[in-house]
């Protein structure tokens, strides 16, 4: 049989994050994960610690400690590491949204290279304990833009066209050379869009889902004929799970959906499906949709090749359905308006700087 690598204390960068949410929600809910998680996440706007109020409650007596950090603080990462006895690090911790990236890049730079940087010298560092497993969580964008056919496979060459990609391209290259030259255990998995529960309205599907119920343009860049493949949130963690435990060590994995879609026939299907669950007319809400300025340097096209991970691990997507995963999607908005509410007015921020555990006093405990 296969060895499998054993999570025992899982460091989760970014868990109040969209993904790392998920994620950290996913190995709680499954049977064999008897381990404990650290989430380190530096709280910024796409951070959001009430998303995991209820695993703090459940698990916050051993199972599950938050520690608010930035993954540039060196020391912090050091002695999280040490403290803690991490033998996983799952690192989400990212600038994570291209428009963003557009406007100003150098938090990118700073984060997702230099934040991947620290990292991995305090797991290179760590003394005393064997060098804890490493995995980076990354994207297809750092493969460029497809014409109208093809798919990114694990060789495709990089070309990175936006700050937030090559951002994470030059992190990937990072993880990478750490396995090379300096034998750190790394995996690296580069996935397509995300959607699901706990998105940050700034992302497609969410902004577009929340205009809708306010009635709002849904601002619709360029053509709308650009192309991503989606890809459920749950069906993303359990790829990284299956990665963690059974995956080659310095192995890179593409996980992809399997579910192409035009931004615009993705929008349509967004206004069918919250029409259903609101009980009011498609057309209501396809009126509007209103074309704006493109993106600057707007992929056209992005499409996974998942063959690998299917081959080598067993995984394929189960959410291949777009409507069955808007609905999932719209569904779960839908019945938690507080979030939406305390997210979209910011109290979300002004809870955290009164509720949140601090790093220094969580350390000096
Ligand atoms: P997100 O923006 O929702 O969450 C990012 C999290 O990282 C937040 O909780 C934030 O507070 C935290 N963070 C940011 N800077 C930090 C720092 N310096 N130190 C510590 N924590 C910090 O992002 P997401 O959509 O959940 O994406 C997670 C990861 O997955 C990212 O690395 C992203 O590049 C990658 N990814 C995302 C998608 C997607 O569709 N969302 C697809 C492919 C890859
Ligand atoms: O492909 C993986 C990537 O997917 C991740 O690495 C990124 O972290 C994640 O943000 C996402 O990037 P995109 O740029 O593809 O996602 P976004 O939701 O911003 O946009 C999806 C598509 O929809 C894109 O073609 C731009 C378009 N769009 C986006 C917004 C926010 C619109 O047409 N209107 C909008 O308002």
């Amino acid at each position: 049989m296969k060895h499998r690598h054993e999570l025992n204390n899982v460091m989760v960068t970014g868990g109040c994050g969209f993904i790392g949410t998920n994620f950290i929600r996913h190995l709680f809910r499954k049977p064999e994960f008897t381990g404990r998680i650290i989430n380190v996440d530096k709280l910024t706007y796409s951070g959001n610690l009430e998303n995991l109020t209820d695993i703090q409650e459940t698990y916050g007596n051993g199972r599950y400690v938050f520690v608010q950090a930035d993954i540039c603080d060196a020391p912090a990462m050091a002695e999280t590491l040490e403290r803690y006895a991490v033998d996983t690090i799952v690192h989400f911790a990212a600038e994570s949204h291209v428009d963003r990236s557009i406007l100003g890049p150098r938090e990118f730079v700073r984060t997702n290279i230099e934040g991947t940087f620290v990292l991995l010298e305090a797991a290179r560092q760590r003394k005393g304990r064997p060098a804890p497993r490493f995995h980076h969580v990354s994207t297809d964008e750092v493969y460029g833009s497809l014409g109208l056919t093809g798919a990114f496979t694990e060789t495709t060459p990089y070309d990175p066209r936006s700050p937030y990609s090559a951002s994470k391209a030059a992190s990937d290259h990072l993880v990478r050379a750490y396995y090379h030259t300096y034998g750190l255990p790394i995996t690296i998995s580069n996935c397509s869009n995300n959607y699901g529960p706990y998105q940050f309205p700034e992302k497609v599907i969410p902004v577009m889902l929340l205009n809708m119920l306010e009635g709002k343009p849904l601002p619709v860049y360029g053509d709308g004929l650009n192309v991503r493949d989606w890809l459920f949130v749950d069906d993303h963690c359990e790829a990284i799970w299956q990665i963690l435990t059974r995956g080659r060590i310095g192995e890179t994995y593409n996980i992809g959906g399997n579910n192409e879609s035009t931004n615009i026939a993705l929008v349509k299907t967004l206004c069918q499906v919250t029409a259903r669950l609101t009980g009011k007319f498609p057309a209501q809400y396809e009126s509007l949709i209103t074309y704006v300025k493109d993106r600057p340097g707007h992929d056209r096209r992005y499409a996974i090749d998942a063959s690998k991970i299917a081959r080598e691990l067993g995984w394929r997507p189960t959410v291949t359905d777009l409507t069955e995963g808007l609905t999932m999607t719209v569904r779960w908005y839908l019945e938690h308006p507080t979030w939406v509410e305390r997210v979209r007015s910011g109290e979300y921020r002004a809870w955290m700087a009164k509720n949140y555990t601090r790093r220094e006093e969580e350390l000096s405990k």
